[in-house]
Formats: C-alpha cells, sequence, structure tokens
C-alpha cells in the first residue's frame, strides 16, 4: 500500500479523481484548482489552526448569504476575482461601452418608469442630479427598445435593500428607449460609500488595513433583443475614491463628468428646480 506524502499527494489526487472526471471542462477546472490550492497550501506552510480559521472564515461567509445579501460575490470582488472574470470575458475591443462589476445589489424586477422621472422616492437630502444620453449600436445607430435598468445607493451610503428607513425601489427603475435611443432620468448625485463591512469580508479588509470605499457610481444593465446584455457603471468625475475602488471596477471611460446646470427650459420639462447637475453619457452596445 503506498503512503500519501507532501510530494505525491497532488499527483495521486489527479490519478484517483481528477481524472476520472468524464466532463472535459470540469476535468480542466478541478485539476487546475487542485494544483493551485496544493501550491498555495505548500507555498504558505498552511497551519492546522489557519485551516480551520479559513473554514470558519467560508463558513461565516455563506451564513451571510441570503436573498438580499452576497457575501460571496462581495468577497469575489474584493479580491479582484470578479474584475478578472469580467476583463476574460469582455475584453477591451475599443467599441462598445466597457462593462464592470454587477455587484450584490442588483434585484430584478425593478418597477418601469416613464422617460425622466425622478427615481428618488425618500430624499435624503442628495443633489439633484439629471442623466441623459443615448443608446447605439456600433455604427452609431439609435438602439429602439434598449431596456436601462439603473440603480443606485443613496448619499446615506445604502441601497434600498440594506436601509428599513427607505421604500423598496428607492433609487433603482427601469427605462425603455424609443426609436431615437435617447434616455434620461433625475435622481441624486451618487456619492461614495463603503461595501458592506459587517459581515466577513469586512473583517478581512480590516485585518488587512484596505479600505471599504468604492466611489460614488449609476449601475446599469442594458438589454435590448439583438444586442450583448450591458453591465455598466457611471463613476462621478472627481470622486476621491476613483483611484482605489475597494473592488477594483473603476474604468476611466465609465468616468463621467456631471456640470452644475440652470437650464430653466429643462427644468421645466421635466419637473426639476435649478440648479441641477447634468451629466451626458452615451451607452454603445455591440450585436450578438
Ligand atoms: C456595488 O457597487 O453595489 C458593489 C459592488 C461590489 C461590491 C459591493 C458593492
Ligand atoms: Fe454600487
Amino acid at each position: 500500500m503506498r503512503d500519501f506524502t507532501m510530494e505525491n499527494l497532488t499527483e495521486i489526487v489527479h490519478e484517483e479523481y481528477v481524472s476520472k472526471t468524464s466532463d472535459p471542462r470540469l476535468r480542466e477546472i478541478m485539476g487546475s484548482l487542485v494544483n493551485h490550492l496544493h501550491a498555495f497550501v505548500k507555498d504558505i506552510q498552511l497551519t492546522e489552526a489557519e485551516w480551520f480559521e479559513a473554514v470558519q472564515f467560508l463558513t461565516a461567509t455563506g451564513q451571510m448569504c441570503d436573498e438580499k445579501r452576497q457575501e460571496f460575490i462581495l468577497l469575489s470582488d474584493t479580491l479582484g476575482v470578479s474584475m478578472l472574470v469580467d476583463a476574460i470575458n469582455h475584453p477591451r475591443s475599443g467599441a462598445g461601452t466597457e462593462n464592470t462589476v454587477l455587484g450584490p445589489f442588483y434585484v430584478s424586477g425593478a418597477p418601469d418608469l416613464p422617460m425622466g422621472s425622478n427615481i428618488v422616492k425618500k430624499d435624503s437630502g442628495g443633489t439633484l442630479a439629471f442623466v441623459r444620453g443615448k443608446v447605439t449600436d456600433q455604427d452609431d445607430n439609435p438602439i429602439d427598445g434598449a431596456v436601462l435598468d439603473v440603480w443606485q445607493a443613496s448619499v446615506r451610503g445604502f441601497y434600498d435593500v440594506q436601509d428599513p428607513e427607505v421604500p423598496q425601489w428607492n433609487l433603482r427603475g427601469k427605462f425603455t428607449t424609443g426609436p431615437d435611443g435617447k434616455y434620461c432620468l433625475a435622481t441624486e448625485l451618487p456619492g461614495f460609500y463603503p461595501v458592506p463591512t459587517d459581515g466577513p469580508v469586512g473583517k478581512m479588509l480590516n485585518a488587512c488595513g484596505r479600505h471599504a470605499m468604492r466611489p460614488g457610481h449609476l449601475h446599469f444593465v442594458i438589454t435590448a433583443d439583438g444586442y450583448d446584455r450591458l453591465t455598466t457603471h457611471i463613476f462621478t468625475a472627481g470622486d476621491e475614491y476613483l483611484e482605489s475602488d475597494a473592488v477594483f471596477a473603476t474604468k476611466s471611460s465609465l468616468v463621467g463628468e456631471y456640470q452644475a446646470c440652470e437650464d430653466e427650459a429643462l427644468a421645466k420639462e421635466y419637473g426639476l428646480q435649478v440648479p441641477f447637475q447634468l451629466l451626458d453619457f452615451d451607452f454603445g452596445l455591440m450585436r450578438t
């Protein structure tokens, strides 16, 4: 009978387990996972106490997850894994708007709103902002029927699902373009906020001396028949955390410059009060 040793264990796991996996992609994934995990454990000479702490950390991460909170996505985001997956699956092509992380606070089923609606359902004292632009294809043709699903955190630093003080769907809505591809909506100027730090990921960031802040941003998922789904953000220009986003999701092409605006005609058309912050930002979708 052979002994399992530090030297032969990786090879034996491959022989006895990985190589017997019939699905080729799963075999590739398991093989690489075993290689990297074993190399990692040997590299850092993991102690039993550290191994048990890792087990407890992953257990706590799972226990923190429910239909409103996804601590595993947060773990992936804060370790830069989500952005690696993003980079692999959405390589920069120079055409179309760049992708970035979805984040754990997307909720499907946001209300369909008329173009120009204000998504603020409870005023938290934020600065009024009006965001407008158009959705086009690679050839700059407007896309009719593109659905922009938008959501953001309030100036209190929370999404509606985190904040019992605000009604459901606060700062969320879906807008559908017409033949001109144009969209517009009123909201509050997004400011920086921390990712949730009350769980194991927060403890991990704290132990590593890493801040938890994300620069202000609006989230968008944009879908249209015949086009790739676009998951992206518009970041707020000038935000002090643009260079050090806790989840590594910033891209310079996604930074939007808000301008102070006193356009009375625009204000009247959309029921806004001057002055407000105006942002023009166009989105480009890629044909599937
Ligand atoms: C967010 O922007 O909602 C977010 C993204 C990644 C981790 C946490 C929050
Ligand atoms: Fe966010």
